[in-house]
């Protein structure tokens, strides 16, 4: 038989035990949910680090090209054609319009431009194009995109936007250009030695292939220069010439089959070959054309003009003429 004394003594045993095993559960409770946070936190950063170390190994599939388009290059024509294929072809284009027009970028939206471009998976591929200077990518730790881009004759792009900024074009017919009402012939402003027609507002091919140093923006510079060509031959994948449109979407088709399949017989299809005409364009005269030509700007512009002639011709034939190139592995050790 049990006292009630006793009884009492069993029963704080009882409670105490209890309590003790409570305040167990609730720590082990406890200790449970640290444990699912931290291999949550685990879990985050493992795939961070996979992301990491997937990003130089571009596919087929997250392929960026950046087409920094020059104006008045024929460029309307060209990105037409993108414009056309993409929805067949599973690719994105998308215009990047900087606010009035500025062809630099300022340090915080180039930092920001790369980043967006480079980490935006839903738009991959893509073809960004947009009338800004060479940026290089891996400034900021991105991987290069593709750059590509159109060059003209100097002289023959100067008089076409002189007329585009007075007449428009077919494209856009009803929009009011800057200059409009303007009827000073070219010829004339090269003879009055207005400021329209100054040589240094040649310099705009240059400084776009050049980019973003002080020194590009300088009109007749000869590290500008350099640079240009540097990059041309170094940084773009592809640059082409306005006078042979044609061939530049033929090798575009050719080396980069994942965006411009069927690009060629779109382009001699579709009217995009006859897109976009300045309306009025007299012919400058043979006087105007030896001042022009005369200038340093002039013959500095030309200079890269032709260095990506070469450069364009020189491509275009090795790609034809081997056209079923291989490039294989093989005598690899050790043996698997
Ligand atoms: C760029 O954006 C501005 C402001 O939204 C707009 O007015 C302009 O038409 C755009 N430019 C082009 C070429 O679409
Ligand atoms: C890039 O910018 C666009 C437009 O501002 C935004 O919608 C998109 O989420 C951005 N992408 C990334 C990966 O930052
Ligand atoms: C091209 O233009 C011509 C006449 O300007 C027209 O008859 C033809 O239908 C056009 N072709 C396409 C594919 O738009």
């Amino acid at each position: 038989m049990f006292s009630t004394s006793k009884l009492g003594y069993i029963l704080v045993i009882i409670i105490f035990m209890g309590s003790v095993a409570i305040l167990y559960q609730i720590q082990l409770t406890r200790l449970h949910d640290k444990l699912i946070i931290l291999e949550h936190h685990q879990e985050k950063f493992q795939s961070k680090e996979k992301q990491i170390l997937k990003k130089p190994t571009l596919t087929d599939d997250d392929q960026l090209i950046l087409y920094n388009r020059v104006p008045k290059t024929g460029s309307t024509s060209f990105v037409g054609v993108a414009y056309d294929l993409c929805k067949k072809n599973k690719f994105h284009v998308l215009h990047v319009n900087i606010t009035a027009n500025s062809h630099v970028v300022t340090l915080e939206n180039q930092v920001k431009f790369a980043t967006n471009v480079s980490n935006w998976e839903s738009m991959k591929p893509a073809l960004y194009h947009g009338h800004f200077a060479f940026l290089d990518f891996s400034k900021f730790g991105m991987p290069k995109p593709l750059f590509i881009n159109l060059i003209r004759k100097p002289l023959e792009r100067f008089v076409s936007y002189y007329y585009f900024v007075r007449y428009g074009d077919n494209f856009r017919p009803y929009l009011v250009r800057k200059k409009h009402g303007n009827t000073v012939t070219f010829d004339e402003c090269v003879e009055k030695q207005l400021s329209d027609c100054d040589p240094n507002n040649m310099w705009l091919q240059i400084p776009f292939f050049c980019g973003h140093s002080a020194n590009c923006w300088k009109p007749g510079n000869k590290w500008a220069l350099n640079e240009a060509k540097k990059n041309l031959a170094n940084n773009y994948f592809l640059v082409g010439i306005t006078e042979e449109l044609q061939d530049f979407i033929q090798v575009l088709e050719l080396s980069l089959p994942k965006f411009f399949k069927g690009a060629s017989d779109h382009y001699l299809s579709s009217n995009k070959s006859h897109l976009r005409r300045t309306v009025q364009k007299d012919l400058p005269t043979e006087e105007t054309v030896d001042k022009i030509k005369a200038s340093p700007v002039w013959q500095m512009e030309n200079e890269l003009y032709e260095f990506a002639v070469e450069q364009f011709h020189f491509t275009r034939k090795s790609l034809l003429r081997n056209k079923e190139q291989q490039v294989m592995y093989e005598k690899i050790r050790p043996k698997m």
